[in-house]
């Protein structure tokens, strides 16, 4: 991958050029940012904002503005890699007139290069694509769908799950998705779609044979604890650390030990007698 700014057709094309797809969510400028300069291809800025950010159960309650006001922050902190909004839950089940509405703001107010949708949905696809809208699509476990599924469950077991999302992955191929995200689905299956399809399969607990993986930012910088799945690997235990910094924040300013003389802006010689009377 170039490090000019990532396009559609760059990322389309890295199966034929044999190149993997690192993409990873975030949803502040920082977290953009720091994907960025450690050199991603797409940052996604996923509807997974509801939980890991917000403290929801699941995703289906965040709104096209809360999502939008976290595509224009990441937008800030991403200049080289591909920037994908995820689409919430309700913003482009109403039709298509609807659907293109929801993702033109996501694209003229927050400077995304693409949508994300949620399930088998070739005709919202399609409507995106002819109004210029880039859309990566999504199988398998679709968090939006999870009432529908009765739980946050691996997708594609069995011949006629396996039949049917290989043909909603023609399907929504067909009608113009540039890219295809699969969660949770068995290796073999999803190794079966990348085979089918010319645009690249990016996986989320979906085996090593996609041309690229996702995963959350929370989970491999070891940030949420609520949830570990299997195919979760963590990078980092940023959330410890995290705790212990805070703990030993707190512990310095109970005992008088932050701020210091050095971390303050008054006289060295000088000290309150509030203070004298506290440390002697
Ligand atoms: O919302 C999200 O973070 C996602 C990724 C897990 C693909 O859809």
């Amino acid at each position: 991958m170039s490090r000019e700014r990532t396009t559609v057709p760059q990322v389309a094309g890295a199966p034929e050029r044999g190149e993997k797809l690192v993409m990873i969510t975030a949803y502040d400028y920082h977290q953009g940012r720091l994907a960025d300069e450690a050199g991603v291809d797409i940052v996604l800025v996923g509807d997974s904002l509801a939980m890991v950010v917000l403290g929801h159960d699941d995703t289906l309650s965040v709104t096209v503005d809360e999502m939008l006001h976290h595509v224009k922050a990441v937008r800030r902190g991403v200049e080289r890699a591909l920037l994908v909004a995820d689409m919430p839950y309700g913003s482009f089940h109403l039709g298509p007139r609807d659907t293109v509405a929801n993702a033109l703001r996501f694209v003229r107010e927050g400077g995304a290069q693409a949508v994300k949708i949620e399930g088998p949905r070739p005709e919202a696809v399609a409507a995106l694509v002819d109004a210029e809208i880039p859309v990566m699509a999504h199988l398998g476990l679709t968090p939006q769908s999870v009432h529908k599924l009765g739980g946050f469950k691996v997708q594609g077991r069995g011949e006629e799950a396996r039949r049917s999302l290989l043909a909603h992955a023609s399907e929504l191929e067909a009608a113009g998705a540039f890219a295809l995200v699969l969660e949770c689905v068995p290796s073999e299956l999803a190794a079966e779609v990348t085979e089918a399809l010319v645009i690249p399969t990016i996986g989320i607990g979906a085996g090593p044979t996609c041309d690229g993986q996702v995963l959350v930012v929370h989970d491999l910088l070891g940030f949420e604890d609520r949830l570990s799945p299997k195919f979760v690997r963590r990078y980092a235990d940023l959330g410890a650390q995290a705790r212990e910094a805070i703990a030993r924040y707190a512990e310095d300013v109970r005992w008088g030990r932050f701020p210091s003389v050095e971390e303050s802006f008054d006289d060295p010689s000088w000290s309150s007698p509030k203070v004298r009377s506290i440390h002697g």
